[in-house]
């Protein structure tokens, strides 16, 4: 079977420090993406990763008394172990200080020599370190980063530009007929008004510190880390490697690459432009998310309003975790977030809904059918509110479909939920307690836990994408496979695919309530 390639990144985060909530973000996005596309039959390569190089890093090492490699080799576990324990399915993790990367960056940059797009010039102008950017006198805001509002250095050198000016038209006539290039639209909007009012060329190295690649032609010169961090996006699927052509080609152009709004400009016009400089294709979308914040704040390390990602799991467990960000947050907005609304959250739409939902369901199945899924009901003896239940998970493939071809993980959840509070409702209605009091209401009694059982296989399918331990438990107790392995979701969705017969088990609490004074 022709499975289509499905390339998906997420930025590559600096290791000047550990992961935080906001870089956990991102990360939990595209895992929700990755997820679903497999169970959707792409051929999904997910990659993260981490960048390594430029002044920021070398800054910390130092500010930790040790060398950078050293450093870099220190923080780079604590991210693998992060995205262990939020269970991240990563295909690729790309380290920019890892040999393959340097190879193919030092390849691209060759490439760009020889087309003529670097040139030799002078640097002169303001520096932001943590935001790795350079600014102009009139960029500054009150002599300070324009971006993060911390101090600036000033610096002076002799170094290698990129032609971005020349790319100007290029970028807009491609924003123009790629409405899907920068998504969301406000996003778009931002990046085409600056792209609008003019591109300064670009200097793309550095040679007052040492902490980078060098540059194939001068190495002088170590390669300016947002150019070097960039190219990881193809270095790691194979560019510039005669071995992995193939690869290369099958991959690249990316489907989706997620960023931060804070860094659509590297990412929507500085990065085109390169690829256009070497001939090669764009990425089809560019997706920026919004921030979270905590108190109208953004969340970071620097402000101190950083909260561990490892702290919230220990107290709500990974899935709740995912599920938090992912309902709470429209991706691509910037997002509230707090303590008090993810109890909320947790007790709702997890103990409340699903957890009880599951519990309850297993628990009468166990009573009353000694744990044996009973036969199909007939479809002549359904009654409106059967086939009210029916209509919502047979409706379910489609929603959640379009709604994660948005990257609306927000109207995909409520879908998924949609089927899971009719189920609670049709049990409440049904009160299959009642009918086990006779014989004469057997036979509706099984074909009302048939439906309900059949309604929780189903929402676990769709939860599974951002829940997938508990989908994986709840498919477990029903007696059958892993959702998370799934790889034909809408032949696995139709209806009746529940196998009479199986044995269920009731088993605890998946979602244990929360009292607010914990
Ligand atoms: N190293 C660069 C990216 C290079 S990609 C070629 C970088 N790294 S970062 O670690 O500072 O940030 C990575 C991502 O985390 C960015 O997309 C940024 O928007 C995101 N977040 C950092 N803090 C955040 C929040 N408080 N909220 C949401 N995301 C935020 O930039």
């Amino acid at each position: 079977m022709f499975m289509k390639s499905f390339y998906l990144t997420t930025p590559i985060y600096y290791v000047n420090s550990v992961p935080h909530l906001g870089t956990a973000y991102t990360t939990i996005a595209a895992d929700a993406l990755a997820r679903y596309r497999r169970m959707t039959g792409h051929d999904v390569h997910f990659l993260t990763g981490l960048d390594e190089h430029g002044q920021k890093v070398a800054q910390a090492a130092a500010e930790n008394g040790t060398e950078p490699q050293a450093w870099v080799d220190t923080i780079a576990p604590k991210f693998v172990e992060a995205w262990k324990m939020l269970d991240i399915t990563y295909d690729d993790f790309i380290r920019t200080t890892e040999g393959r990367h340097v190879r193919g960056a030092q390849a691209f940059l060759q490439v760009l020599k020889d087309s003529g797009d670097l040139y030799q010039g002078h640097y002169e102008g303001w520096y932001c370190v943590p935001d790795e950017t350079f600014y102009t006198e009139e960029q500054l805001a009150d002599g300070k980063c324009p971006g993060c509002g911390r101090d600036v250095q000033f610096i002076r050198e002799d170094n290698w530009f990129f032609r971005l000016s020349a790319y100007q038209d290029r970028l807009l006539a491609h924003y123009e007929a790629h409405p899907e290039f920068i998504q969301p639209e406000t996003r778009r909007n931002e990046v085409v008004s600056f792209v609008s009012g003019g591109l300064k060329d670009l200097s793309v190295s550095r040679t007052t510190f040492t902490w980078g690649i060098p540059l194939p032609f001068d190495d002088e010169h170590v390669m300016y880390v947002w150019f070097d961090a960039l190219l990881n996006y193809i270095t790691a699927i194979g560019y510039g490697d005669p071995d992995r052509a193939e690869e290369f080609a099958k991959r690249w152009p990316a489907q989706y690459q997620f960023v931060g709004k804070d860094i659509i400009r590297f990412h929507c016009a500085i990065w085109p432009a390169m690829l256009m400089a070497a001939g090669l294709p764009l990425p089809e979308t560019v997706f920026a998310h919004g921030f979270l914040l905590t108190k109208g704040e953004k969340m970071s390390k620097s402000k101190g309003n950083a909260v561990a990602p490892a702290d919230l799991v220990a107290r709500f467990g990974v899935d709740a975790y995912r599920h938090y960000f992912l309902r709470d947050v429209p991706f691509g907005a910037d997002g509230s977030i707090s303590m008090e609304g993810m109890v909320q959250r947790y007790n709702g739409d997890l103990a409340n809904d699903w957890g009880n939902l599951v519990s309850r369901l297993l628990n009468m199945t166990e009573k009353y059918c000694d744990g044996v899924v009973p036969e199909p009901p007939a479809d002549a003896d359904a009654t409106a509110d059967d086939l009210e239940l029916r209509g919502i998970a047979e409706a379910l493939p489609a929603t959640y479909e379009a709604a994660m071809a948005r990257l609306d993980y927000v109207g995909a959840l409520e879908a998924a939920w949609m089927l899971i509070k009719r189920a609670n409702r049709y049990i409440e209605d049904a009160a299959p307690w009642n009918l086990a009091k006779s014989d004469e209401t057997r036979p509706r009694l099984l074909a009302v836990l048939y439906d309900a059982l059949e309604s929780v296989r189903i929402a676990a399918l769709f939860t599974a994408p951002v829940m997938p331990n508990t989908s994986a438990e709840v498919w477990r107790r029903l007696g059958i496979g892993d959702p998370c392995s799934v790889t034909d979701i809408a032949a696995e969705s139709v209806w009746g695919k529940l196998p009479a017969g199986s044995l269920v088990v009731k088993g605890d609490a998946l979602f244990p309530r929360i009292y607010e004074e914990e």
